[in-house]
């Protein structure tokens, strides 16, 4: 199983943090083969209230039975194909915080934003959805990724001056808000071992949230070793 791999491959990485965010429905084999290590999980998405009918979703709650300890949240797709708006993403965000699950939080611009050069007015209307919501405090338990929507999946990955651009953009949105920066800001977007070395070397990267390259143990170790050596 991949997971087994990874995590018997991360167990001499101590210095890296390896997560594991699969479909729901690997989630409770990935929880055994990983349990006791300090590999974690999570889920792709999940739903923001403890209690109530929302046939269909899955609960922090329900998450955590199987010791998930973080979700991704408003990832590109769905926010663009399965259509979840800033507030609804904002309140999941809001949700999963309140009941110890982590948000992973995605952000992003389409490529047409990206040619009209409004990649960081999409980050600020983004991030200021969530930081609207957030209790006070908080940000410092978020993750953030920048994800521009254009490079998932593609093999298109942005300049690094672009990277490094989005990132301070972050940071700075979020300082100005709320006098604080995220627990760590991630790229995510066509990473590979043969990329990802330089855009982790870039300022204010602290890791990377991958796709594809994540599917094969081949590539997943190799990402965990590039990481190993970050300074
Ligand atoms: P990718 O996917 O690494 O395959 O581009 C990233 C993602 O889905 O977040």
């Amino acid at each position: 199983m991949l997971a087994e791999k990874v995590k018997n491959f991360a167990m001499n990485y101590s210095n890296v943090e390896t997560w594991i965010a699969p479909s729901f429905l690997a989630i409770p084999a990935v929880s055994r083969v990983i349990a006791g290590s300090a590999v974690k999980l999570g889920s792709q998405t999940i739903h923001g209230e403890p209690k109530g009918a929302f046939t269909g979703e899955v609960s922090c709650s329900m998450l955590k039975e199987f010791g998930g300890t973080f979700s991704l949240i408003a990832h590109s797709e769905r926010r663009w194909v399965l259509g979840e708006i800033d507030s609804l993403v904002a309140k999941k965000a809001v949700g999963a915080l309140a009941q110890g699950v982590t948000p992973l939080f995605c952000v992003g611009e389409s490529l047409e934003e990206r040619e009209r050069n409004l990649t960081h007015e999409v980050i600020r209307l983004q991030l200021s959805a969530l930081i609207e919501v957030l209790p006070k405090n908080s940000l410092s338990q978020v993750i953030i990724a920048y994800e521009p929507c254009w490079a998932i999946g593609t093999g298109k990955v942005p300049t690094i001056e672009a990277i490094t651009g989005a990132h301070a953009c972050i940071k700075k949105v979020c300082m100005e808000a709320t006098g604080s920066s995220p627990n760590a800001i991630l790229y995510g977007g066509s990473v590979t071992p043969e990329n990802f070395e330089e855009i982790l070397a870039a300022p204010d990267v602290h890791g990377g949230l991958i796709g594809g390259a994540s599917l094969k143990a081949e590539t997943f170790t190799r990402l965990i070793e590039i990481a190993s050596k970050r300074h």
